[in-house]
This record gives structure tokens, sequence and C-alpha cells, in this order.
């Protein structure tokens, strides 16, 4: 896609945000108007029928920043220095607009000396997006640190009410009546973290919260009871050298009810 200017982040959603925000926006209008959220049957629970998005796990927030129309947005990860990142963007932070391989490789060895820097090195000037996993280069010289710094703002630009929270994303509160958007880390990965990701637990908390809210999930394949209301095509790529590119289909699930 020519012209798209991306943060690098495993498993970023950035080249297909729009889409997915859109599909987002789009169900959520068909669903306020059908007020179709049965399971809020009494007046006392309607009253606490709220207009939030909250995102369990937002990354670099590509789909976060897009959706439309909520009073509260809340948007959580369990990865404390791309929150971090996150909040000192929002808040002001003036990020680096070139990072060379020497201070990459301090900043690698010194993370907690500024957690906001360490979140935006270790993810946008990496290979890949993975988290210090090498210093991101390619044979056209592209300045990853500038195009990331740019990418970050064009999105968190957009979310100066956001509320950004980092915890495991079971614990995250979620006022009844919310719409919810998942994008987990794929089928038993460890590609964020130490802890291998359960998936089984991941569907039954999904079913869980599917009563009182309308959830969707980006995944490529979901158990039964759950439908696909969107899908795509696209080409990942695992090396900032493009020389690792497989296709993936993208699709967006919603639990089927009752
Ligand atoms: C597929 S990525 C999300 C990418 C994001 N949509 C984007 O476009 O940048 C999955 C995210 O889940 C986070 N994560 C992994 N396990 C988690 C957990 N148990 N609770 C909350 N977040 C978690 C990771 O840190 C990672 O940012």
């Amino acid at each position: 896609m020519k012209g798209l200017i991306i943060i690098q982040y495993l498993g970023g959603k950035s080249r297909i945000s729009n889409k997915i925000s859109e599909v987002i926006n789009n169900e959520v209008s068909r669903w306020k108007e059908q007020n179709i959220n049965t399971n809020i049957s009494d007046n006392r629970e309607r009253e606490r029928e709220s207009n939030t998005f909250v995102s369990l796990f937002c990354g670099t927030c590509s789909v976060e920043s897009k959706v439309k129309g909520f009073d509260k947005v809340i948007c959580n990860d369990n990865h404390e220095y791309l929150i971090e990142m996150l909040k000192g963007v929002q808040n002001g932070y003036n990020l680096p607009e070139e990072i060379s391989e020497e201070q990459y490789k301090y900043i690698r060895d010194h993370k907690d000396e500024n957690k906001i820097l360490s979140g935006f090195v270790g993810f946008g000037c990496s290979f890949g997006g993975k988290w210090f996993g090498g210093y991101a280069r390619n044979k056209t010289g592209t300045n990853y640190a500038l195009q990331s710094k740019k990418s970050l703002h064009k999105d968190i630009d957009n979310m100066s009410n956001a509320e950004f929270i980092c915890m495991d994303y079971r614990d995250v509160y979620i006022p009844k009546g919310s719409v919810v958007y998942a994008d987990p880390p794929y089928n038993n990965t460890t590609g964020y973290g130490k802890q291998k990701f359960d998936s089984e637990e991941f569907w039954e908390y999904m079913r869980e919260i599917s009563k009182y809210n309308k959830v969707f999930i980006s995944e490529q394949t979901a158990p039964s009871d759950f439908e696909c209301v969107w899908e795509k095509e696209f080409t990942r790529t695992l090396d900032v050298n493009k020389d690792n590119q497989f296709k993936v289909v993208e699709k967006l699930f919603t639990h089927k009810g009752k």
C-alpha cells in the first residue's frame, strides 16, 4: 500500500484498521437502532447501559483511534511499556525522530530508565514490531523511528479522552452495555510475553461478556457459537526486508447469542 505510514507492531492491525473500525461503527449503529441488547431486561439494569468502548488488547490502537460516537474509550493491554508509551504520547511526550543502533541497544539494556522511550523503541524501531526483536533496517534506508512517530501521532492525537490501562484482559471493568473489541494474540503463541495465551479460556470469557455487551473479536477461527461478520485476505510480513510474507484471512467475529 503506497504512502501508508505504520508503526511496526507484531500482529498490528494498522493496514486493515480502517476496515475493522468501519465494520464496528456500522454494526454498532445497527445494534443501537434495533436495541437488541435483550439481556438488559429491567429498568434498573437499563440505567446501567453505557456508551463505552472497551478494547481489551489495544496494541498501538490502530483500530481504537478510528471508532466513533462513544462517550468513553478504555484501552487496555498487559504490556507495561506499551501502555506507558501510549500515555506518554497522549500527554505530549516528544518522541525522537531518529534512533541509532547504539541508542537502540542502550535502551534495550536499560528499559526502566525511561519506559515511554523503551516502549517506542522496543516496538517502533524493531524488526517486524517484535519487542526488542533487533534493530529495524532495510535496503532503502527507511527511518523507522520517524515513521513510527508519525504513525503513532496520527492515531493517538485522536484519542485525547481515552483511558489507557495495563492489566490482564479478564480484570478490566466493563460497564454493562459496552462495545468491546478484542484482538488477542494468536492461539498458543508466545509472541508478546513468556506465558502462552490460553485460547480456550479466552473464548469462554468472550461468551461471558457477550451476555451484556456487544463484543467484536479479531481472529482467524472461532468456536461454532460465534459468527463471522467480516473477512478479508491480506499479506502479513514477519521481517522488515519483506522476505517472510504469507497470506492470512483476517476475520471479525461476534457471539451468535440465543
Ligand atoms: C494482536 S496484538 C493487538 C494488536 C493491536 N490490535 C494493534 O493493531 O496494534 C495482541 C496484544 O495483546 C496483548 N496481550 C497479550 N496477552 C494479554 C493479556 N492476557 N491481557 C491483556 N493484553 C494481552 C499483547 O501485549 C498485544 O499487544
